[in-house]
């Protein structure tokens, strides 16, 4: 468990998926998170994710839920690790929007980039995002992450090609 001033990172829990099931069909949260178009998910199969995941036992990886004022919020995590370079790839939802834009995302990703160079000895944190993400890349920007790069009209969403923008943040940017 990662504990911050208003923000607490644990493992999900079961009780989580309900909300959870709301977030992933919420079409802003959607949208905002990029990737896939928008689909329907049904808390049936969220439910058979979770219970086969727990089934298996051992750990969670380095996926969190994302805890504010003592209820779920979303959820974030580090993924795609890079074991020789050391680079791991960073993602987050808050799916709750009545959190947004209050300083919680900066928060959790600080708290995320800090266990990733801290406790799992990465390098380097990257992430992509929506160009026209404009919270997202300013709570990243806060956090120490930089463009890096720009992939032109690489994606298309809700109706029009966005460009899609590459950030990263190295140890030693953080410990400067
Ligand atoms: C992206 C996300 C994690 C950011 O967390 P957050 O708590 O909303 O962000 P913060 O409050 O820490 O920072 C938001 C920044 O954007 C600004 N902002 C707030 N609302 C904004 C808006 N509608 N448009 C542009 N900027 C906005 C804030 O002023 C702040 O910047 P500043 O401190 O430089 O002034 C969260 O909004 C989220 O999960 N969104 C939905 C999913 C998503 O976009 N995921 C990221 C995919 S890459």
């Amino acid at each position: 468990m990662l504990v911050g001033e208003r923000v607490t990172l644990r493992g999900l829990r079961r009780d989580d998926l309900e909300p959870l099931w709301r977030f992933n069909n919420d079409l802003d949260v959607e949208l905002a998170g990029g990737g896939d178009p928008p689909m329907p998910q049904s808390i049936q199969r969220l439910e058979a994710d979770f219970d086969r995941q727990a089934a298996e036992g051992d750990r969670d990886g380095a996926w969190f839920a994302i805890e504010i004022d003592g209820a779920f919020a979303g959820q974030c995590g580090l993924f795609d690790f890079n074991e020789t370079a050391r680079t791991a790839q960073l993602g987050i939802v808050i799916g709750d929007k009545r959190y947004w834009g209050q300083g919680y995302g900066r928060e959790a990703v600080n708290l995320l980039v800090d266990y990733a160079f801290r406790y799992r000895n990465f390098r380097r944190v990257w992430l992509w995002v929506h160009a026209d993400n404009e919270r997202a890349i300013r709570a990243y920007r806060a956090c120490g992450f930089a463009e890096e790069g720009r992939l032109r009209e690489h994606m298309y969403s809700n109706g029009r090609y966005v460009d899609v923008v590459y950030m990263g943040v190295l140890h030693s940017d953080r410990a400067a």
